[in-house]
């Protein structure tokens, strides 16, 4: 088996999951997914996390080509979700002296999940930890993405351990560094996995890059996805960016639409938000699309304008998705038009109008309701509803 190593004693322990369809059994991996854990081997040999508990075996078959016989003294847990900490149990019955280090919301979770309360070191805020050459330095980060989530910095090498701060979806297909790929391939999932996995704590994500920002950063080696080396900036101002809503000029659709009529809405809106110069126009139609696609272009741009259908009184069930996930999510700092159409009895735009209040985004334009099929007076409406959004992003944008 190959080995990869950022540097002379630091390994990388990287697996790729291209048979799991759902991240957490719910997020599509369309192109797989990576746990990464890092073995550095000084006086004392010390794992950085684990990874998820189907790679067990392969784990272990990694650690024995590098180790041989060798015992692990350390493992540090900075993040317990099972992704990271899947192998904890296996890992202590094959090094029954290891020691695990972790912070004081750490240790109540490994107990939790797997019974563990033996020779466990409880770390604080820039405590160290000396392997010989390598000196480690803990800091918390909570909720990026658990309340207990830490990140490990290795002072004598300038390398940050990172855990799912600034990780990826998409399995390493050959290339492990950032300088070893396209990033326009992986840049698409890195923000989907952000706005999707961490997205709902931006604010903590943007203390925890303050909180980080007097390290000396010279690698960042996160538990999914690329290891950041020769681009640290890029995807250190992309947490910037996402971590406080700060997007771009352009507008998402969201539309649900069981005969056509509302759909039909949505293209005259997105055909008069490309008149009007838009060039970012992005239309889902939720029923097809799943969400995960959808939040990440809400958190690329300023636009949303959501369009349902009545459905027993109600909106759209594949709306309603999307809408409670945007309040589930508390994305915040958007500018927002709502539409739909009805057969028999409203519903969507109704309860759409509820949203727009509890989401308390700017309301560009009143909403738009056609009755059946679309017609000449809703036709223009809909386009004076582009035009309110065209207008406003113009003025948000020059
Ligand atoms: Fe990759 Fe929050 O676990």
């Amino acid at each position: 088996m190959y080995k990869v190593k950022l540097s002379d004693q630091i390994y990388f322990l990287g697996f790729n999951d291209r048979r799991t369809a759902l991240f957490e059994n719910f997020w599509p991996l369309p192109k797989g997914v990576t746990y990464n854990a890092y073995l550095i081997v000084d006086e004392k040999v010390c794992l950085i996390d684990t990874v998820e508990r189907k790679f067990t075996d392969d784990f272990f078959d990694q650690l024995d080509n590098i180790l041989g016989d060798r015992p692990i003294d350390y493992v540090v847990v900075n993040h317990v979700e099972p992704d990271h900490s899947g192998a904890l149990s296996a890992l202590r019955m094959k090094y029954p002296n290891i020691t695990i280090i972790g912070n004081k919301k750490t240790f109540p979770m490994i107990e939790n999940f797997y019974g563990i309360t033996e020779a466990c070191i409880t770390v604080n805020d820039g405590d160290e930890l000396d392997l010989g050459q390598h000196k480690l330095n803990f800091y918390t980060i909570p909720m990026v993405h658990w309340p207990e989530s830490m990140v490990t910095y290795d002072r004598t090498e300038k390398i940050l351990f990172s855990n799912d701060a600034f990780g990826s979806f998409g399995t390493l297909d050959g290339g492990v560094f950032d300088d070893e790929v396209n990033l326009a391939y992986y840049e698409e999932e890195a923000m989907r996995y952000f706005t999707n996995i961490v997205g709902k704590y931006c604010p903590h994500t943007a203390r925890a890059l303050v909180k980080l920002e007097g390290l000396e950063i010279g690698m960042i080696a996160p538990s999914h996805g690329l290891i950041w080396r020769s681009n640290l900036a890029y995807i250190l101002d992309k947490y910037k960016q996402w971590s406080s809503y700060t997007t771009e000029k352009g507008v998402v659709i969201i539309v649900g639409s069981m005969y056509g009529n509302t759909e039909k809405m949505a293209d005259a809106i997105g055909r008069q938000l490309a008149v009007r110069g838009i060039k970012n126009v992005r239309t889902f139609d939720a029923s097809k699309t799943h969400v995960s696609h959808i939040i990440s272009d809400i958190f690329k741009y300023k636009g949303v304008i959501i369009g349902s259908c009545a459905y027993n009184n109600e909106m759209f069930p594949s709306v309603e998705n999307v809408v409670r996930e945007i309040l589930h999510k508390g994305i915040k700092d958007h500018v927002l038009g709502v539409f739909g159409s009805y057969s028999w009895n409203g519903g969507g735009v109704k309860n759409l109008e509820k949203f727009s209040e509890e989401i308390k985004w700017e309301i560009v334009n009143p909403s738009v309701e056609e009755k059946g099929a679309l017609k000449k007076d809703k036709y223009e409406e809909s386009k004076q509803l582009a035009d309110a959004m065209a207008n406003r992003l113009e003025e948000l944008f020059t």
